[in-house]
């Protein structure tokens, strides 16, 4: 017998069933587990040189630390508790990557040097420019990881550690995607403008800054002053760009299906990627 499922009543951006909906997924989809208690793989010393190897053990953990901070202040500032308690929680899991990226340098012999972030000036401002950032960021750390992984580049073990930092950080860009629009749609239609024109800034300074870290790399690897860029090819096997970005896109939509469907997701990113496709090297003969 055919059984029909009701349809789900379409979600109005800006609704209080928006906020309800965007809060709900966020604090249930999040994941209880603690740092401490984190098994780390004994690894060999040549899996132990190649991470160490890896030119993004600084970076990646000033980054966590300052994104945890400003994270936290913003759930400090948001006046409304239903979206302060949800974005006080992305704070708490941004914490925690600092806290897993420290353990993890530690106990595989990474010097990185002590950091200590300042909270920002203008929280939301910092909250709007993190989550475009993370937009940018995770739609290639979802390829990267993928490729680190069946590359076997990440041994099994490594690889189910990391793996909830991804999910997450596909659970924060939905939540940004969403906080945007709930926002935007909340105001009066004067006060528009000025927020739309602080989201392009937010998105282009974002852009920028990529843009920026991608030159410094092909720069460090022109001049043959960057080791891992040179040898990422033969330590991740051959993919083109154009597989490359094939794979981002597939894993991209695979990090966020499992979400409610009535939630907004990151298009900017995917939607240029898919144009750009056409255009990049297959690899091989072209
Ligand atoms: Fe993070
Ligand atoms: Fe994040």
């Amino acid at each position: 017998m055919k059984t029909t499922v009701p349809a789900r009543p379409p979600l109005a951006i800006g609704s209080p069933a928006h906020k309800e909906l965007l809060c709900s997924f966020f604090t249930e989809s999040h994941d209880p587990y603690v740092p401490a208690e984190l098994q780390w793989p004994a690894l060999s010393g040549d899996v132990v040189k190649r991470l160490q190897a890896l030119p993004i053990w600084e970076e990646a953990v000033r980054t966590e630390a300052e994104t945890a901070l400003a994270v936290l202040t913003m759930g400090a500032a948001e006046k409304d508790p239903i979206l302060s308690k949800a974005i006080t929680l992305q704070g708490y899991e941004e914490q925690r990557h600092a806290e897993i990226l420290k353990l993890l340098t530690e106990k595989y012999g990474i010097p990185v040097p002590a950091f200590s972030p300042a909270a920002p000036a203008d929280p939301s401002w910092a909250f709007m420019r993190i989550g475009y950032g993370e937009c940018f960021d995770s739609f290639f750390a979802f390829g990267l990881f993928a490729l680190a992984r069946d590359s076997g580049f990440f041994p099994p073990p490594l690889v189910e550690l990391f793996e909830p930092i991804m999910q997450e950080e596909g659970r924060h860009i939905i939540f940004h995607v969403n906080w945007v629009a709930y926002n935007q749609a909340r105001l009066p239609y004067a006060g528009r403008p000025r927020y739309v024109f602080r989201r392009g800034l937010a998105m282009w300074l974002q852009a920028l800054s990529r843009l920026k870290t991608a030159m410094r790399i092909k720069g460090a690897a022109d001049s043959g002053q960057d080791n891992f860029t040179m040898n990422a090819h033969a330590q991740f096997g051959d993919i083109s760009p154009r597989e490359f970005v094939e794979l981002c896109l597939r894993e991209n939509e695979k990090r966020l299906a499992p979400y409610d469907p009535r939630l907004l997701r990151p298009e900017f990113v995917p939607s240029i990627a898919r144009a750009l496709l056409p255009t990049l090297p297959r690899g091989g003969r072209d």
